[in-house]
């Protein structure tokens, strides 16, 4: 039907189209971690030394777990936003002392790691255990208010359960890590805020916003 229609086509476009970066290169889910908390508030291009760095800098959760405050600030020096970093090692250290040095595969319990909410759990979940679960952040909530003309208020937090229903609607239950990574690149190179390139698209086919030729009324962000 339909909806296998979307995920297969949706999924070889990724197969041929994914960009790669250092962290789809590996599948431990401490690498994908790190990755998503860079990722939060600094672009791909920029994470991608700092990851690379940081990993050969913390090898293992237990590097990061016991690492000198003044290596940790100089691994972030120039990301910012350094109360990612500070929770990343006391998360670190639940993991030691709760979970026997292993990240939990059960959502709930990733959600209950330090600086790891909606977004970073979901993130983990389907990337490194391969678990049916949404990651909305930003480029989904884009890409999905164009697909099915989602009128929700972006900048509303309730917003954000929605999109996550949608998604657990059409996610690919058998490979939900890539779906979830493709929305992320269609989200960044073709699905893009002010000048989608819907020719290039290989879900055009399926979005009522392009039907409507009205891609950039989406999504909808009245502000607080
Ligand atoms: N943005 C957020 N997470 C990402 C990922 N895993 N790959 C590429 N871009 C991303």
């Amino acid at each position: 039907e339909e909806v296998s229609q979307f995920q297969a086509d949706f999924l070889a476009w990724y197969d041929q189209h994914q960009r790669d970066l250092p962290w789809r290169r590996r599948q431990d889910p401490y690498a994908i971690w790190v990755s998503e908390i860079m990722l939060q508030q600094t672009q791909v291009k920029t994470v991608i030394p700092y990851f690379n760095r940081f990993m050969s800098w913390f090898e293992e959760v237990s590097d990061l777990a016991e690492a000198p405050e003044e290596k940790l600030l100089k691994a972030w020096e120039g990301l910012g936003y350094y109360s990612r970093v500070r929770n990343m090692q006391v998360a670190a250290k639940q993991i030691m002392t709760e979970f026997s040095g292993e990240m939990p595969t059960d959502i709930k319990d990733i959600q209950s790691l330090k600086g790891i909410g909606p977004y970073t759990s979901g993130a983990i979940a389907s990337i490194a255990f391969n678990q049916p679960e949404p990651a909305v952040d930003g480029n989904v909530m884009r890409v999905f208010s164009r697909l099915f003309k989602i009128t929700e208020d972006i900048s509303k937090p309730a917003t954000r359960h929605v999109f996550e229903g949608v998604v657990r609607q059409v996610i690919s239950q058998k490979d939900p890590s890539s779906f979830n990574q493709a929305i992320m690149d269609l989200g960044a190179s073709i699905c893009t805020p002010t000048k989608p390139v819907c020719e290039a698209c290989p879900l055009s086919a399926y979005c009522e916003a392009f039907k409507e030729g009205n891609m950039t009324d989406y999504p909808v962000k009245l502000g607080k």
